[in-house]
């Protein structure tokens, strides 16, 4: 039988830290055994806040390296840019989409009240607007069945399905296929600087730990951790803790886990070995990434061909749908 399609995608923001690996990278590696996987790396939607110029297409590059190094394979990754078929389709979708269900949007509506936050001008784009019709068309163009996403994403994947729908109401037949969500229970890591919050980048520096950064550095981040703070409850282990023994068992050190659970519960844990543990069990999982990282660096050139040419190749799908769309809606299927 043939292989269940996958896709999913993830903004070029920077660097990658463990709350990303353990939350959808990690995942993304393993559907790689069981399904047909398609990996992309979305610069058209990385331009619907304000950004840097230079720095996405810096970003775009480092976030394809990273993903290699962590174990995504070549042939699965694209840059959506590459494809300019999914731009094609969002036009188009975008006549399939009701201008009040995206004002709906909850993301929508938490970016356009953050934009004058950030300073400089409250700008808000129609790109950030119309962002969820860009996904909608990133995933139906390559027939997606499945799409692996925090719960974050729901919205927007219902959002996929009613265009879909609507779409398929339209042209009297079952066009695109209506995509599901696959949702993974992740482990949700936390801030180590300030465990009431999770783990990301928009908080500042302190408060995430890179895949790709110095081992004196983890080791610094993971020893300064917050355990407890303030009025201890002997009956509930405090956010802090639980979040280091959660990240030893999210990098898969069992056996440790489980010695240092029992001298908790004895009450006799002292948080220093917790955290010595933690640091080595992450630094022991990054080390591989890290190695592989380098290599990979010897040779940008290779990379850079490499992605081309899955790009190429992932478009040939992409192009297939996009021409058999115009057919549906009556646009000119014209080659030049
Ligand atoms: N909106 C997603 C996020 O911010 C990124 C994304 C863009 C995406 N296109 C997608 C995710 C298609 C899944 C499928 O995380």
């Amino acid at each position: 039988m043939e292989k269940k399609a996958v896709l999913s995608c993830i903004q070029p923001t920077g660097d990658m830290h463990l709350g990303n690996y353990f939350g959808a990278i990690k995942n993304w590696v393993d559907l790689q055994k069981d399904y047909r996987c398609m990996y992309g790396v979305v610069d058209y939607h990385a331009m619907t806040m304000p950004y840097d110029v230079d720095k996405l297409r810096l970003n775009t590059w480092e976030l394809i390296t990273n993903l290699m190094a962590c174990g995504i394979e070549t042939n699965n990754l694209f840059v959506q840019s590459l494809v300019p078929e999914h731009a094609e389709l969002s036009w188009i979708l975008n006549c399939y989409c009701s201008y009040g269900q995206l004002t709906r949007m909850t993301q929508f509506k938490d970016k356009s009240s953050q934009v004058g936050e950030l300073g400089k001008d409250d700008f808000v784009s129609v790109g950030l607007l119309s962002y969820p019709v860009l996904q909608a068309s990133d995933i139906l163009i390559y027939r997606a069945d499945y799409v692996p996403v925090g719960k974050d994403q729901e919205q927007h994947l219902e959002l996929t399905r009613d265009i879909a729908q609507r779409f398929n109401n339209a042209v009297g037949k079952e066009f695109f296929v209506l995509p599901e969500a696959l949702y993974t229970d992740t482990p949700k890591i936390r801030s180590t600087a300030d465990p009431s919050r999770k783990m990301s980048k928009s908080a500042g520096e302190k408060h995430y730990i890179s895949v790709f950064a110095e081992s004196e550095r983890i080791r610094k981040q993971i020893k300064s951790a917050v355990t407890d703070t303030g009025e201890v409850d002997k009956n509930q282990m405090s956010e802090g803790v639980h979040n280091l023994f959660e990240l030893i068992k999210a990098c898969g050190n069992l056996l440790a886990y489980d010695a240092l659970l029992e001298d908790y519960n004895k009450g006799k844990l002292k948080y220093s070995d917790l955290k010595d543990v933690t640091a080595s069990s992450v630094l022991e999982l990054v080390k591989p990434f890290q190695e592989r990282k380098l290599q990979i660096n010897l040779n940008k050139k290779d990379i850079k061909d490499k992605v081309r040419s899955s790009s190429h190749e992932i478009r040939k799908v992409a192009q297939e749908t996009l021409k058999e769309v115009k057919e549906l809606v009556g646009l000119l299927n014209v080659k030049f």
